[in-house]
């Protein structure tokens, strides 16, 4: 498989057979998620791998904190119908940014830092992604997760800042491709 082929097949999945992927096929998306770009070479991602129980007690965490917000009259979107997904992958793996607070400066966030440890968490994410893809493995990308931010944080036990999840298995269901916007929409092109 090349690469526009991994990037123009791969899906978002949200339901996964019950199976589980094997550790070292973890471990290779791992890889690649090391092999992203990075602002300054900074390589601010973390990783927290939750397998089996730890899975199973985070799913119920965010099960909690999304009734909690509702009771709390908030609007938390597509979360419940994120928490399903999840519930049915093997893996979660937990995305963290380690250097938000280098990104303060004199109690102001300096954004383009900020930013950029940001962006090359994205590229990280998006190359997880696209090698699990090849390796036969369904994934999602999941930010609504971030309604649950302090509340993950806490069960963590951690002062780095939430970025995102990535559910990973064996899909279950064959979507097909999301519409996408036109390129000529999107770009702007100047004369030469
Ligand atoms: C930053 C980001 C956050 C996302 N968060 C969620 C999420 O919380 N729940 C969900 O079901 N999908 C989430 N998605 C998946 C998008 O809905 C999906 O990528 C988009 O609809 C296009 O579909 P495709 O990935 O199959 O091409 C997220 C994607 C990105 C890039």
């Amino acid at each position: 498989m090349n690469t526009f082929e991994a990037i123009s097949q791969r899906r978002s999945i949200r339901k996964y057979r019950d199976e589980q992927v094997p550790r070292d096929l973890i471990e290779k998306i791992l890889e690649a998620a090391m092999l992203a770009p990075s602002g300054k070479n900074r390589q601010p991602w973390r990783f927290v791998v939750l397998e089996g129980r730890k899975k199973t007690e985070f799913i119920d965490l965010l099960k909690t904190t999304e009734k909690v917000r509702g009771f709390e009259g908030n609007n938390t979107g597509s979360f419940r119908q994120t928490i399903t997904g999840m519930d049915k992958a093997p893996v979660v793996i937990i995305v963290l940014n380690a250097y938000f607070d280098t990104c303060i400066e004199d109690g102001r966030l300096n954004h383009y830092r900020w930013l950029t440890d940001v962006q090359s968490i994205g590229a990280a994410i998006q190359n997880m992604l696209l090698h699990a893809h090849e390796l036969g493995v369904g994934t999602l990308w999941i930010c609504d997760i971030l309604y649950a931010e302090k509340e993950i944080r806490a069960w963590l036990n951690t002062e780095l800042q939430l970025i995102a999840a990535v559910s990973l298995g064996y899909a279950d269901e064959h979507p097909f491709p999301r519409p996408r916007k036109p390129w000529k929409e999107v770009t702007g092109w100047l004369d030469k």
